[in-house]
């Protein structure tokens, strides 16, 4: 019996025109500040549509939050929160304006350096301000979880955080806002939906049938619908699908009484605040090597995922096990998503350099057995070199 308390009260509004439907959800008289990032909301209608859905409302504008959203950036957002007596927030954009605006609402009503929220990775939160989101990029999941990854530019710290009163109140998700993404954000995007369901379900075996085959449906998704994005770029279907695969790999419905690994995402953090690649570059980078080091301790779930994900079948344990890593990294080369440090022109310094920063942020008993030693790390990042 797997024993598990999931809690999830994002609503969601999905579809096609929705931005229309969060006019009654923003309390009426609330003090709204609106958040975003570098101004692609501007072309394509999406600001529009915001402001027209709040034209009702008081609504303040915070714009430049970053990729890798910026500590310092968002503390001026804080500044604006209180001398402006703001109280709901809007996020519109990817993960990175709604992890912004997590941190945002919770530093808004923090007691002391707020910085701390990252140090207790969000443990120490008693508030926070209410906020909805408008997502335009899915990957991250952050429309409908209570987690935020913040990045403090000054000291190369990229650091997660999560807390039960970060949870959007509400989030849109409409699939035609995303046509005017960028390819490299689409692949993107697919990638890092692929490991968040990775993380949860690539373990051990925890008798979770329920767990898996919802993990293992994702997964099918991503690999049939992915490369669709790219061949058919104009098809709203494919959208959808993709964007609700996002949402749903990462709202705590497949990860509830399982062992979870987020090695993958902790070394792929080093690599972002190090050299500044996409956050989903790094995932492709990291995992097959760490598949491939920790082959022993996920072996039947490996096998699993031969046999499930990729139909393999031929050969022996080891060579089934090694044909499933390779189709992982192929599919993400198929997205257009380098695997390799070469590819983005690092070589064996930055794979000591990450180590260091792992070895510095205390980051050395990773993976769901907490066996993902810095040497561990150092040699699953050996394997993309
Ligand atoms: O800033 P703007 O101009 O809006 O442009 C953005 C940005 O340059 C652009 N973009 C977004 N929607 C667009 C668009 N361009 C055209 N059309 C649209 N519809 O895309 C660029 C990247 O955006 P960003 O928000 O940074 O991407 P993503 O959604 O991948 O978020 C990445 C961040 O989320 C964190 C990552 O670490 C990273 O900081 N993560 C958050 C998680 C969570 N909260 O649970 C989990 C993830 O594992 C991840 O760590
Ligand atoms: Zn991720």
């Amino acid at each position: 019996m797997l024993n598990f308390d999931f809690y999830n009260p994002t609503q969601i509004l999905f579809g096609q025109g929705q931005i229309a439907a969060i006019t009654p959800l923003v309390p009426a008289g609330a003090r709204v500040l609106m958040l975003y990032g570098g101004g692609s909301i501007k072309r394509n209608g999406v600001y529009d549509e915001v402001k027209a859905a709040l034209s009702g409302h008081t609504v303040i504008e915070f714009a430049g939050i970053e990729p890798n959203p910026h500590y310092e950036t968002l503390m001026k957002a804080v500044e604006i929160v209180h001398a402006e007596k703001i109280d709901f927030l809007l996020a519109v954009g990817g993960g990175s304006v709604i992890d912004g605006t997590k941190f945002v609402a919770a530093a808004a009503l923090f007691e002391g350096d707020p910085w701390q929220i990252l140090e207790k990775g969000g443990r120490n939160i008693t508030a926070a301000l209410p906020f909805g989101s408008v997502l335009t990029l899915p990957a991250t999941g952050s429309e409908m979880n209570s987690a935020s990854v913040v990045t403090r530019a000054a000291t190369q710290e990229k650091r997660p955080f999560a807390n039960r009163l970060v949870f959007p109140k509400f989030s849109v998700l409409d699939p035609s806002k995303t046509f005017t993404l960028p390819l490299r954000q689409v692949g993107n995007g697919v990638v890092d939906a692929f490991v968040h369901v990775m993380e949860q379900y690539l373990t051990y075996p925890a008798n979770a049938p329920v767990q898996d085959r919802w993990a293992e449906g994702l997964l099918l998704t991503l690999i049939e619908e992915g490369p669709k994005t790219l061949s058919e770029p104009d098809n709203l279907d494919v959208r959808a699908n993709v964007m609700w695969s996002a949402t749903m790999a990462l709202n705590g419905v497949i990860g509830v009484g399982v062992p979870q690994d987020w090695a993958t995402h902790m070394i792929g953090h080093e690599l972002t605040a190090l050299y500044h690649l996409d956050h989903a570059q790094t995932l492709a980078v990291v995992l097959p090597g760490i598949l491939t080091v920790r082959k022993e301790a996920k072996r039947a779930k490996l096998l699993q995922y031969a046999a499930r994900v990729w139909h393999i079948a031929e050969g022996d344990e080891d060579s089934r096990i090694a044909a499933a890593i390779e189709r992982t990294r192929a599919f993400f080369e198929q997205m257009g998503v380098q695997t390799r440090l070469s590819g983005y022109g690092l070589d064996a310094s930055a794979i000591d350099a990450v180590v260091a920063a792992l070895e510095a942020h205390k980051l050395v008993k990773l993976g769901e057995h907490r066996d993902v030693s810095a040497e561990v790390s150092r040699a699953a990042l050996e394997l993309s070199l």
